[in-house]
């Protein structure tokens, strides 16, 4: 793995061939997101979404405790109402830019993921989640709300039943109940969380770039159109999909009964 490490970051980046993690490193707080760690992971993402050479990226939380606990409490406490406004601007548009990345997120939640933290594995496109996952929107206990994006995609990923029960009761649930109401697509044992996902991390860095971008893109605008233009829009990207090499390829090294090479284009 070739590590570009940077002790003061609250945010570290490193590759491991074609998947690049990216780490929330505050592990004394947490990981809790301040104004810093949400414009470092702007930039992360970005250099990210930039990069050919990068085909899926990892999200996680430095240490062992925590994903993210949540936006930073001690910053919240100081900040006037438009200041406030502003921290919830940065987040949604922070949270926005990962969920419409071009090329798989997937959230690596490795402990507490609350709050600002829930939010931020929600608009990951994956999540997978140690046994030891916590996961809730106790922003009401604060005498707050989810402001980061939390109301809108809890109830797009898991409904209005569990959305309303988390965020109204504030209590966090573990990773099973999580996978039961469908917050997290799987949970594996603590010890074994780093292996499984980036064996999935892996599995998408192999996989054909453009035709994942499609499924992306389909889900993330055909899936907030009505039907008739959500099917449409599915419709002109399969479309798309016949131009490019690697639906060449693939189609080809089924009939040809081989693994497929994908390049990308
Ligand atoms: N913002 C700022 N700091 C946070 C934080 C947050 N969201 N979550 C944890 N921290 C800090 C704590 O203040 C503490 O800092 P300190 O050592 O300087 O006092 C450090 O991280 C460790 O947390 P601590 O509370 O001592 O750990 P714990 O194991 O006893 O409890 C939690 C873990 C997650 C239950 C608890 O930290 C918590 O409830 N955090 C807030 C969760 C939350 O409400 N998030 C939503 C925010 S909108």
């Amino acid at each position: 793995m070739t590590e570009a490490k940077q002790p003061e970051s609250p945010v570290l980046v490193a590759d491991r061939g074609a998947v690049r993690v990216i780490t929330v490193n505050r592990p004394d707080k947490l990981n809790a997101l301040n104004a810093a760690t949400l414009d470092a992971l702007a930039d992360a993402f970005d250099a990210a979404a930039g990069d050919e050479s990068v085909r899926c990226v990892v999200l996680t939380g430095a240490g062992p405790k925590a994903f993210v606990a949540g936006a930073d409490i001690a910053e919240m406490n100081t900040l006037a109402p438009v200041q406030g406004r502003d921290f919830s601007l940065r987040g949604q548009r922070l949270m926005r830019r990962i969920e419409t990345l071009p090329k798989p997120v997937v959230a690596m939640v490795n402990g507490f993921a609350l709050g600002g933290g829930l939010e931020l594995a929600m608009c990951c496109h994956l999540r997978i989640a140690g046994d030891n996952a916590k996961l809730g929107q106790p922003e009401v206990n604060l005498g707050l709300i989810p402001g980061f994006g939390g109301t809108q995609r809890l109830l797009r990923l898991a409904g209005r039943a569990a959305t309303l029960e988390l965020c109204l009761l504030g209590a966090p649930v573990d990773a099973q109940r999580a996978r039961e109401l469908g917050i997290v697509n799987r949970v594996v044992a603590a010890a074994e969380l780093e292996e499984e996902t980036m064996k999935i991390a892996a599995q998408l860095a192999d996989s054909a770039p453009l035709a994942l971008r499609g499924v992306l893109d389909c889900v993330n605008v055909g899936g907030e159109c009505g039907i008739e233009e959500g099917l449409q829009y599915e419709t002109a990207q399969f479309g798309l999909m016949f131009s490019t090499g690697d639906m060449r390829e693939g189609t080809t090294a089924f009939l040809e009964r081989r693994k497929p090479a994908f390049q990308g284009h």
